[in-house]
């Protein structure tokens, strides 16, 4: 049953969902890129690391034939969905999505049509060997035609500690890189949020990830066994600015931070 909460109680997940979360526009772009390399619309979809499984949510609400499968490890999350999503949802559409409290290296679940990693969630896999071994899990799990979407991001900003500050709607959310080891590729990740007249609530969520290179994603999906891979980058506004579309492409433009999709053909 859904919990009624007070004005000033602290949501992580809502403010988690505000800052950094769009499922719409994952959604979108999932069915897109499916269409596109496939010539028709992907109808089940697994979303890998899906904590609160908003993508999932947002997956079945988007057509009657779709169908979600969401895989997190931690119950937190996936309670937290079930009793705030999920309840937002009709039953035919609940009864179109399922969750599964396990590993994604090892839940046996059924073939699904695109499997979608997505914020980042793979960097917490800091070895090649243990990517590869993700990737081959994934590409298991996929339909003879299925997709591997995962995002992925970096730039020269993403090698140095830094902190980034962005207001949105009445608090303020802030993005700490902690570290960068240029020999390991690791760092460290914070997200703080602060709500007005309150202190800086520190280390709301805490990520500890490798940081991949698009070149050695896609090198490690074919040698966990795609066919084929595709880098999907962001096209620039005016003023520099990332535009949000994101289309195939071979050459990318420097820049100072980025966002980006790598996807494997099964
Ligand atoms: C960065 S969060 C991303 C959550 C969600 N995908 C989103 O976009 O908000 C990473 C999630 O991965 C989950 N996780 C970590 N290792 C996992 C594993 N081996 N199998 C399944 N989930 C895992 C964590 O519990 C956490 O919820």
């Amino acid at each position: 049953m859904k919990r009624r909460k007070s004005a000033r109680e602290f949501d992580k997940y809502a403010y988690y969902r505000k800052a950094v979360q769009s499922p719409e526009m994952d959604c979108e772009f999932i069915s897109d890129t499916y269409k596109e390399l496939r010539g028709t619309r992907p109808r089940v979809l697994r979303e890998d690391f899906c904590g609160t499984f908003a993508i999932c949510c947002e997956w079945v609400r988007s057509h009657k034939d779709n169908k979600a499968i969401g895989i997190d490890l931690d119950p937190e999350p996936l309670n937290y969905g079930r009793q705030n999503y999920l309840t937002e949802l009709k039953p035919v559409q609940q009864a179109r999505l399922k969750t599964y409290q396990a590993s994604v290296l090892t839940a046996q679940v059924p073939k699904v049509d695109v499997i979608a990693a997505l914020n980042f969630s793979f960097y917490l896999f800091k070895s090649r060997l243990m990517l590869r071994h993700y990737f081959k899990q994934a590409l298991r799990g996929l339909k003879g035609k299925g997709l591997l979407i995962v995002d992925c991001f970096g730039g020269p900003s993403c090698m140095e500690a830094q902190e980034d500050k962005t207001k949105i709607g009445g608090f303020l959310y802030f993005w700490e890189q902690k570290n960068f080891n240029p020999i390991t590729h690791e760092a460290l990740f914070h997200i703080h949020f602060k709500r007005k007249g309150e202190a800086k609530r520190e280390k709301v969520f805490t990520y500890d990830w490798r940081m991949w290179s698009i070149a050695e994603i896609r090198e490690i999906m074919m040698e966990a066994g795609f066919t084929r891979t595709h880098c999907y980058w962001e096209g620039t506004k005016r003023n520099g600015d990332g535009n949000g579309e994101f289309k195939r492409a071979e050459d990318g433009e420097e820049c100072d931070a980025w966002v980006s999709y790598v996807v494997g053909e099964a």
